[in-house]
């Protein structure tokens, strides 16, 4: 199934429930490296990344689970307990940002959001080749300026993005169906 590069871009899926081993520091730094290769208008490098590993992860679990409840958003038991059970296993978090650059102005903050957006696309994908996985997630209190500020991307001079976790699988993933591309393109020939 995923015999060339092709194949295996096609194949990748996000999974969320992933366990140790996350990569090596060697690995991560080809995955983080990756992201320098996204698309990026000015080559203004708005990406920002914030490694959270061991026992930053229950920092983060706390410090986010506790701004969510103080900004009065349901949160359940139930909820708060499978999201400690999740983040109790993942190795590797990565916080994602991109950096304003208010400084800027000839390029429109939505093409930094993109350029940023790509990177962490890079990410995902570089992580899949090195045989791990990945998952993107706005949750967490990704929206809130507690977060956020905490994990130093203040709302003034950053837009936090989330984060990603990486690490092993703890059930082998199914292959995710995709739709047929074709169902989204048409051939526009000017006539
Ligand atoms: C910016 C962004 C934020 C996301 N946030 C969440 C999230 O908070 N919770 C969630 O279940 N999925 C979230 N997703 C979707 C998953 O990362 C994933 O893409 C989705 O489960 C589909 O899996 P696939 O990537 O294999 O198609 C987000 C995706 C993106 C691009």
């Amino acid at each position: 199934m995923s015999d060339t590069p092709i194949d295996f871009l096609l194949s990748r899926r996000s999974v969320k429930f992933v366990q140790a081993p996350g990569p090596s520091d060697d690995e991560l730094g080809r995955i983080l490296q990756s992201a320098m290769s996204a698309p990026d208008h000015g080559r203004l490098q708005p990406w920002r990344f914030a490694l959270i590993r061991g026992q930053a992860i229950g920092r983060l679990t706390d410090l986010s689970i506790a701004a969510v409840k103080e900004a009065g958003m349901p949160f359940p038991p139930e909820k708060e307990a499978s999201t400690r059970r999740w983040l109790d296993k993942v190795p590797l978090l990565i916080a994602l940002a991109c950096r304003l650059d208010h400084a800027n102005t000839k390029i429109p903050e939505h093409e930094r959001m993109l350029a940023t957006g790509a990177a962490v696309t890079n990410i995902l994908n570089a992580a899949h080749m090195l045989g791990y996985a990945a998952y993107w997630s706005t949750g967490l209190g990704t929206y809130l300026d507690d977060v956020a500020d905490a994990l130093g991307f203040d709302a003034l001079d950053y837009r936090f993005m989330g984060f990603v976790s990486i690490g092993t699988p703890i059930a082998t993933p199914a292959p995710m169906p995709r739709p047929d591309y074709q169902q989204f393109v048409t051939e526009w020939n000017g006539i």
